[in-house]
């Protein structure tokens, strides 16, 4: 197997895998967007005729999901077994709130991504608006209902919040982490790298908070 073994190729691991779960992540709300439109059940329909797209995807998927974990585990481990004698980019890493809590909110994401795909891809914690057993008037799994009754729950909106609030802070401190494993770490590059970072995670946990806000407020109706 061509499995990395020292610390930068296992770093280099987790930014590529990283950055496969961030671009996931933009396409997943960019897509889930079109509930605002009505439209998220004809745009799930219209992935589904994609068959090898779409299950090309959960297979990248999963195997970034398995080997993000795998190696954030592993280095965090060999980490903490280390002599206090940090490898030279982690001089550049400012100690930062989300970056000393980065395994946590990974942990956090992790269970937060199981009960998510048990109720909206599995559809198993509510029956009662499973999208599958329940078609729209145009006989489509009715997604935008399962997903809009579950959010007026205000308990199933609050869970999401404070997952995505790890989800961004994990954001915010992987994304510029794994672009200064690419080298990108010297004093013009690491501002830019830095704010952008920033940006893009603070955006991310906004936009996706905005489905279950705007559901709770009654201003998205299923
Ligand atoms: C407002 C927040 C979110 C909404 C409304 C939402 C909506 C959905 C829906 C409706 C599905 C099922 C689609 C289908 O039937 O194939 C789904 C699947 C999924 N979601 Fe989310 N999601 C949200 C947040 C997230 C987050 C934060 C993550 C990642 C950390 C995530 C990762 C996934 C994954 C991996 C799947 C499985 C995709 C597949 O079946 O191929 N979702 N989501």
């Amino acid at each position: 197997m061509l499995l990395p073994t020292s610390t930068v190729g296992k770093k280099i691991m987790m930014a590529i895998t990283g950055q496969v779960l961030a671009i996931f992540i933009f396409f997943h709300i960019a897509g889930n967007s079109t509930i605002f439109f009505h439209a998220l059940n004809g745009y799930v329909v219209a992935l589904y005729k994609l068959p090898l797209f779409v299950w090309g995807g959960r297979l990248v998927l999963f195997l970034a999901f398995v080997f993000h974990i795998w190696y954030g585990t592993v280095l965090k481990l060999e980490n903490h077994a280390a002599k206090p004698e940090p490898y030279a980019k982690t001089r550049y890493l400012q100690a930062t709130f989300a970056g000393r809590n980065q395994i946590w909110t990974g942990v956090i994401v992790a269970v937060f991504l199981i009960y998510h795909l048990l109720q909206f891809t599995f559809q198993v914690t509510n029956p009662a608006v499973a999208a599958d057993t329940h078609p729209d008037a145009l006989g489509r799994p009715d997604i935008f209902m399962m997903v809009a009754q579950s959010f007026r729950q205000i308990g199933i909106s609050g869970v999401y919040v404070v997952s995505l609030a790890a989800l961004g802070l994990h954001l915010l401190h992987g994304i510029q982490s794994s672009f200064q494993t690419w080298g990108m770490n010297n004093e013009r590059t690491l501002p830019v790298i830095e704010k952008t970072g920033n940006v893009v995670s603070v955006l991310l946990f906004f936009w996706y908070c905005a489905i279950p806000v705007a559901i709770v407020l009654g201003l998205l109706k299923g």
